[in-house]
């Protein structure tokens, strides 16, 4: 499988580091700089390269594992799935992670058969929004934090996105009708609240409160390309699984969360990123 955009990108992230001088201790600040001083691509030769990374992703095993996890989830739903949200996917002819979440995002829908998948993410330049648009996605026009209802059978992509888009998700199609609806895949809900003992015995926010009451299938990451995949899970809500409309404690809506982008970043992962962001050349 090729590295996935090596002829457009020349300059990493380590290079340009480089080139600016940057200390260590600068080198967080200059994310978002980096990403805008890299060179728009061009969007005939990108289209070409990533209907050829489609090709590849779609007979890779992780994507043949994970839409077998999917078609299982639908068919106890007894639907076929008919809509696709993909929120922060990245600047995905910028970084390679997100370059090949795209490529997994096209081919479901492909796979599918879905006419149009909706984007957002409020990165993306006027080159990605015209290859989204090329490669029959749509463009959301305005930032929703999150929340888009599901009023049909609909698969979201929230590849590690902030806490608080998943939660604002919930928020808006928290009723027993809704949910089913959702198929989300993000990072482990199981892993996201690990660590938050207090909030699952006390929980003010939707991931804390359904927890018990999803079905959560890790998608095992054997794909090629590493920190691309890792940590993500498929979350559905099936109906006999929630509580009884009665519940009214469960099925009182939370607050809506700010998003704030660094939330799920550690000292650790910021370091990952320096070393993993760009697209190598
Ligand atoms: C940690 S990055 C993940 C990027 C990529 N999916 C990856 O795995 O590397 C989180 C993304 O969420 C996007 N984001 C922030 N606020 C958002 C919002 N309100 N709606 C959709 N995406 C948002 C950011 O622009 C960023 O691209």
């Amino acid at each position: 499988m090729s590295g996935g955009g090596e002829e457009f990108q020349v300059v990493t992230r380590k290079k340009w580091m480089a080139r600016k001088c940057l200390s260590r201790r600068n080198r967080h600040k200059s994310e978002s700089d980096y990403l805008n001083d890299c060179p728009d691509v061009n969007v005939d030769i990108f289209q070409a390269r990533m209907e050829r990374l489609c090709g590849e992703m779609s007979q890779s095993d992780y994507f043949i594992a994970t839409m077998e996890t999917l078609q299982q989830q639908l068919e106890a739903l007894k639907r076929p799935l008919e809509r696709i949200v993909c929120l922060g996917l990245g600047p995905f002819t910028r970084t390679y992670q997100a370059l090949h979440q795209a490529a997994f995002i096209i081919s479901t829908q492909q796979f599918h058969k879905i006419k149009e998948t909706l984007y957002y993410d409020p990165v993306f330049r006027e080159t990605e929004k015209e290859l989204i648009k090329r490669l029959n996605g749509t463009i959301i026009k305005e930032d929703r934090a999150g929340r888009h209802v599901a009023q049909v059978p609909t698969l979201y992509y929230l590849p590690h996105c902030p806490y608080a888009l998943m939660h604002n998700l919930l928020l808006c199609n928290w009723s027993n009708e809704t949910l089913p609806n959702v198929f989300l895949i993000s990072n482990s809900f199981e892993m996201l609240t690990l660590n938050r003992t207090l909030a699952r015995s006390n929980p003010n926010d939707h991931i804390a409160r359904i927890i018990n009451y999803c079905t959560e299938a890790s998608l095992e990451d054997d794909y090629e390309q590493q920190n691309v995949f890792n940590d993500l899970s498929l979350h559905c809500f099936p109906s006999e699984k929630l509580p009884g409309t009665d519940n009214t404690i469960f099925w009182t809506r939370c607050a809506p969360l700010k998003v704030n982008e660094d939330e799920l970043r550690t000292d650790q992962n910021i370091e990952d990123e320096f070393s993993a962001l760009s697209i190598r050349s």
